[in-house]
């Protein structure tokens, strides 16, 4: 009985990856390089680190009466989870975001930090608001530091390293929000709850 049930279960997860896969053959026919190598990096690298709470309560202030698009979440998100409760959130595809511009405020969210200047570039074609957390290494690269500066960005940094979450072993990072909030200054601290990790 539990034989049958995990095999029907590696049949399902390997037709799940099947489908997945014939998708990004069918993208990259359609000529779309960007979101092929973004899906199929999925298989490659580990993007799979989820936001804690202790990230996402000290920002709700700066984004009231926002509507918010969370391009890389799903409901299991704690960005969903927290910011629903006084904000109305959209799943918009990564890919539709210049698209469907009219039908948010800003994007929040927790990006695959792999294709950290392709999503700089593409929040900042949008021309809306945007809050994207960002690992603190980030800042000792001469090119992420280029994008601040060419795009006039702002910088949320958190007083402590905190644990983010993954399926098989947590870890603890230093992140900030790299933002372009107008009512912000350019550079904020932020204490997030709990012990340092
Ligand atoms: C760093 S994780 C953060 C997830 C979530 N935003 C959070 O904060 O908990 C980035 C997520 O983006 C997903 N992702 C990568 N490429 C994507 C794409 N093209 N469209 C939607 N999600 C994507 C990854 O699978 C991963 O779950």
């Amino acid at each position: 009985m539990t034989l049958q049930v995990s095999l029907r279960n590696l049949c399902y997860s390997r037709k799940k990856c099947i489908v997945k896969k014939a998708k990004i053959v069918i993208d990259f026919f359609r000529g779309n390089y960007y979101n092929v190598n973004m899906n199929l990096n999925k298989f490659v690298t580990n993007d799979e680190y989820y936001t804690p709470e202790c990230l996402i309560n000290p920002i709700i202030d700066f984004l009231q009466d926002k509507i918010i698009a969370l391009p890389f979440d799903t409901v299991e998100s704690n960005y969903y989870k927290i910011l629903k409760r006084k904000n109305i959130v959209k799943f918009i595809k990564y890919e539709n975001l210049i698209k469907e511009k009219e039908s948010y405020d800003i994007i929040v969210t927790n990006p695959p930090f792999s294709f950290k200047y392709e999503i700089i570039d593409t929040c900042y074609n949008t021309q809306k608001e945007f809050m994207l957390l960002m690992p603190t290494l980030a800042l000792n690269y001469n090119s992420y530091l280029k994008k601040i500066l060419d795009y006039k960005l702002k910088i949320i940094l958190f007083s402590k390293k905190v644990k983010f979450l993954n399926k098989k072993k947590d870890a603890p990072f230093t992140c900030h929000y790299l933002h372009n909030l107008y009512a912000l200054n350019d550079f904020l601290i932020l204490n997030p709850e709990g012990e340092e990790k």
